[in-house]
């Protein structure tokens, strides 16, 4: 099967070359047993690789067994894992099979594998190994024939480091490991992406769809995607319901991203995984000036709505356009691009690189601020 088939069969949009490699792997490693793992920030499509693994393999007639290891309570999460005999612990009032029985024959996806507790390492490691574990309360090993495919966002090799995670379970885990980039790493794949979720929503809502005006194709092109492919689907989706399919606007696209407003509380900060520290907080110092801005402008339009309209010049310096904030806010904007052209002598695409907006976008600003030589 060629690889658009392929793609087309198992739901994974994308044309950037990093996709394509991605997708390569997936076909050759699919068909055999060897442990897959899968990393990349939050929302990058982890699971949807993940199910592709499973639904190319020759396991695929059994459902994959989907193991949340983040959500399970530690004092949980073996006998969830590998079951219980009864009486083993309080709450075990009869044998339990654990997802690693149910699993037998099929595959395991096991989610955010980086929030398993050390103790419980050791007993993945074992199972991986050699298809062996032994229930909760019980002294007998059993074996189940399970293929195990796992994915994190966090820098596995940084909590190896951190002593968060044992060597040798990431070593076993990690000898084929995929890693899918970010999404403003890959910006190629946003037009087919917003093309499939447009189509996917409008269809399934018969919703006619009037399209974007270019400044809204171009914000979405040089947007950072922190929440990745996962918050592109959401931005469309709401606009598409909110406009009832009217042209969307820049400001639409705007109105619904999260770096333009309310607290962006990431769990992990993968973000900073490559920045050195100095950019890393100046990037989260500018975003959380950005997240302030946002939550004034909101407090000022809550004011507004209970005060005379006499009264309210008082509060028209507070504006999205030209107030103290947005002055604020753009000179911090003026000095960060100022910075990084510094830093790069002049070299655009190396300074907008660094901001991680698109070279284009870096343009507008140098324009913007009267830059120019
Ligand atoms: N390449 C892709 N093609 C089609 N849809 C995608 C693709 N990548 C992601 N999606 C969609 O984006 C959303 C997020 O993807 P997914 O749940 O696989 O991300 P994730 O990496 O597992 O995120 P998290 O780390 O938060 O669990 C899903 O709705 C998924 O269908
Ligand atoms: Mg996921």
């Amino acid at each position: 099967m060629d690889r658009d088939l392929f793609q087309q069969e198992h739901g994974i949009i994308g044309k950037s070359l990093e996709m394509q490699e991605i997708v390569d792997v997936v076909r050759q490693v699919a068909p055999t047993d060897i442990t897959v793992l899968i990393t990349g920030e939050s929302g990058v499509g982890k699971e949807v690789i993940a199910r592709a693994l499973h639904a190319a393999s020759k396991r695929s007639k059994k459902q994959l067994v989907t193991v949340n290891c983040g959500a399970i309570p530690e004092g949980l999460i073996e006998s969830e894992l590998f079951g219980h005999e009864k009486g083993s612990f309080t709450s075990a009032v009869d044998n339990r099979k654990g997802y690693f029985e149910i699993a037998d024959g099929s595959s395991i996806f096991l989610d955010e594998i980086g929030e398993t507790p050390l103790a419980t390492q050791v007993k993945l490691l074992r199972v991986l190994e050699s298809g062996e574990f032994m229930r909760v309360g019980s002294s007998s090993t059993r074996k189940s024939d399970v293929r195990v495919i796992a994915a994190t966002n966090k820098d596995l090799q940084y909590e190896v480091q951190q002593k968060h995670f044992r060597p040798d379970l990431y070593f076993r885990l990690r000898s084929v490991n995929i890693v899918i980039p970010p999404l403003r790493n890959r910006r190629e794949d946003i037009p087919p992406l917003v093309e499939h979720f447009v189509k996917d929503f409008t269809t399934r809502n018969r919703i006619q769809f009037e399209g974007f005006t270019d400044d809204a194709t171009e914000l979405m092109m040089s947007y950072r995607w922190p929440g990745n492919v996962r918050e592109l689907k959401n931005v469309i989706e709401s606009m598409l319901v909110l406009k009832n399919g009217r042209r969307l606007t820049a400001d639409d696209v705007r109105e619904n991203l999260k770096e333009y407003q309310g607290p962006v509380v990431d769990r992990n900060l993968p973000v900073i995984a490559n920045k050195t520290v100095e950019q890393a907080e100046r990037e989260l110092i500018y975003r959380a000036l950005v997240e302030l801005k946002g939550s004034i402008l909101e407090l000022r339009d809550v004011v507004m709505q209970g005060i005379p309209a006499q009264h309210q010049a008082k509060f028209a310096s507070v504006d999205r356009s030209n107030g103290n904030g947005a002055s604020t806010l753009q000179e911090m904007e003026r000095k960060m691009v100022i910075g990084a052209l510094n830093r790069h002598k002049g070299n655009r695409r190396l300074a907008a690189k660094e901001l991680e907006i698109s070279e284009r976008t870096l343009y507008r600003k140098i324009k913007e601020f009267g830059l120019q030589e």
